[in-house]
């Protein structure tokens, strides 16, 4: 039996269904029951009615499917596999810039750890950061962690005041004016697609500024044959997969996040076995951080 037979057979004996995001490897993707951006797999995650969830992303996702559906056993097969991004803020100054601002409220990327979203008002994503925005009831918004989509949201959304954390990630920030400034020139016809983490002046100048999901979507209905994409570079493999008579190109060279390839096919094959590596959130902060959570799909 090769190691994706014995996937599949530990899966339907354990009555698991496995989740993946658009970053993962494409063996990762080509097996997983269910592939899609961050938005995606929250809604996802609550709709499954199997008892074991196998998150192949990275923690913070399996922490919010864990959030969402606290009754299920939550795996994430690569242990270390983190989000520096999320990384950025810490409960203490996140209650730091809320003591400094009582009036505003906080809404937060979903990028962030289980204690952020629980000390939060509402979390987003990148499909819906500025809708989130926009329908909260109060003038003034404390966005958390990412600068950049930060930055997309205030614009969107000139009638508020936007108090923004200054983190990033540091695969979408290696995104350059210079490499989009190349791609136009080099491929004329095709549309440049961003995702909203690439440095502001990259935004500005793309074509369209969308989630992973959003590009999956947009290169579907779009008449141009040739796409420049501006995220993750696992995203090709989707993009590909689901349109097949069009081309898409990395913008500038292709940038990888290391902890979204940290899952392999071994350690798919052993979390599932050995039932590994369980998120476990404590019952307090799973119960504040989904109130955050189903506010988000409430303002939407
Ligand atoms: P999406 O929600 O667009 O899939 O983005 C998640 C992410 O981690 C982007 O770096
Ligand atoms: Fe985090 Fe960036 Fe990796 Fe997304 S691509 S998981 S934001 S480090």
């Amino acid at each position: 039996m090769n190691i994706k037979e014995e996937i599949l057979k530990l899966k339907e004996m354990k009555k698991a269904v496995i989740l993946a995001h658009n970053y993962q490897i494409p063996e990762i993707q080509d097996l997983a029951d269910f592939v899609g951006d961050s938005l995606e797999l929250s809604k996802h995650s609550k709709k499954i009615n199997a008892p074991l969830i196998v998150f192949c992303g990275v923690r913070f996702m399996a922490e919010t499917a864990k959030i969402l559906s606290p009754r299920k056993k939550v795996l994430l097969p690569a242990l270390d596999a983190g989000c520096p991004l999320a990384d950025t803020i810490l409960p203490d100054q996140l209650l730091a810039l809320r003591a400094k601002h009582p009036d505003a409220w906080v809404v937060s990327y979903v990028n962030t750890s289980a204690q952020i979203k629980a000390l939060s008002d509402v979390c987003c994503t990148s499909s819906n950061a500025v809708a989130v925005v926009k329908n909260v009831p109060v003038k003034k918004v404390i966005f958390v962690p990412d600068k950049n989509l930060g930055n997309w949201v205030a614009k969107n959304v000139p009638e508020k005041e936007i108090i923004i954390w200054q983190g990033f990630c540091y695969v979408h920030e290696q995104f350059t004016l210079e490499e989009l400034e190349r791609a136009k020139k080099r491929l004329p016809d095709a549309e440049i697609l961003v995702h909203p983490e690439c440095r502001s002046e990259v935004v500005e100048h793309a074509d369209f500024v969308l989630s992973t999901a959003g590009m999956l979507a947009h290169a579907k209905k779009s008449s141009a044959k040739r796409f420049i994409v501006g995220t993750e570079e696992g995203m090709l493999h989707k993009l590909k997969k689901e349109s097949p008579d069009k081309e898409f190109y990395s913008l500038g060279c292709a940038k990888t996040c290391v902890n979204m390839k940290k899952t392999t096919l071994r350690q798919l094959r052993d979390s599932l076995a050995k039932e590994r590596y369980e998120i476990d959130l404590e019952k307090e902060i799973i119960a504040k951080a989904s109130v955050a959570l189903e506010r988000m799909i409430e303002y939407i």
